[in-house]
């Protein structure tokens, strides 16, 4: 793209601002106080976003396209505003700013490969069936502000596996997910492969803006976590063994230092559950720190 719209002489600069009051005068008069603040500082935002640009008649059209498109992309099952809002990394601020501070395990994005209602099995299950990979061994532990056990836990869990797949794009049943309870000391355990890393859904127009904004699609290799119980603040976060190439470029700024993890290493033998494992196997530890429930801003993306 290029051009502009034309250069602004004293004259536009008084009706623009003239413009953008009468907006902001007009979007706040509703009774919720809230909702008032909001529009009025997306109004002078969004008003000072375009006097700067300056589009063209023609750039502004593309404009719209480009987000008509991102609507009609989306189904029930491909919410392609959420993965503009991911690749923009609006997603990773809105969680930043209601995160509770460095003493609770970071929060990240849910993203579009989480699947509600995933079948609850026993800890310490393997959640491989039978995807190829180098074996991993996974031990969390779910504690509270005070270093408190968190017991009956909901604990979510759902990868890629070794090729960059998850189960739901390759339909070949359950694989890599599973629903876990924490035990009385709120630990939990399972078997996996080790992740790969892979790219984002590319065939919507956020596919076509990454091309045009020069970006990579990929996301370093992760686990993903969701934790649930009463009393406590839900966490969304994932875990990157570290290494991956992509780590300082993920395609949808979720990485936080704090969730970069050594994968430990260990040639074939008896695993300390008691696993009989026949090749060199991965294994990693994490214990999950929970905010209580009215412990900071409620609301995430
Ligand atoms: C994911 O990790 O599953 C993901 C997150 C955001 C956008 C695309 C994929
Ligand atoms: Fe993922």
């Amino acid at each position: 793209m290029s051009g502009g719209g034309a250069s602004m002489d004293a004259v536009d600069e008084q009706r623009i601002a003239e413009l953008t009051a009468m907006v902001r005068a007009q979007v706040t008069g509703g009774s919720d106080a809230r909702l008032a603040e909001i529009f009025d500082a997306l109004v002078r935002h969004l008003h000072a976003f375009v006097g700067e640009v300056q589009p063209s008649d023609e750039e502004w059209g593309a404009a719209i396209e480009f987000l008509t498109r991102v609507g009609q992309f989306c189904t029930p099952t491909r919410q392609e505003f959420i993965l503009l809002s991911d690749t923009l990394g609006v997603s990773s601020l809105v969680n930043v700013l209601n995160s509770g501070g460095g003493e609770f395990t970071e929060s990240t994005v849910l993203g579009p490969f989480f699947v509600a209602g995933a079948p609850e099995v026993a800890s310490g299950s393997d959640l491989a069936a039978g995807a190829k990979g180098t074996p991993l061994h996974f031990a969390g532990e779910v504690r509270g502000p005070a270093g408190e056990a968190v017991a009956g836990a909901l604990v979510d869990t759902w990868q890629s596996d070794t090729e960059g797949f998850y189960d739901t794009q390759r339909d070949e049943g359950t694989r890599l997910r599973a629903r876990l309870r924490t035990d009385a000391e709120g630990r939990f355990s399972f078997w996996s492969v080790v992740p790969s890393s892979y790219p984002i859904p590319q065939d919507g127009p956020v596919g076509v803006m990454l091309a045009a904004q020069g970006r990579h699609p990929y996301r370093p290799a992760h686990l993903h976590f969701k934790i649930a119980a009463p009393g406590y603040r839900e966490l969304v976060t994932h875990l990157f063994p570290s290494g991956d190439r992509y780590l300082d470029s993920d395609a949808v700024f979720a990485v936080a230092a704090s969730l970069v993890k050594d994968l430990e290493h260990h040639p074939a033998g008896t695993a300390p559950d008691g696993r009989v494992v026949e090749v060199p196997y991965d294994s990693v530890e994490q214990v999950f720190v929970l905010n209580t429930a009215g412990g900071a801003r409620e609301g995430s993306s």
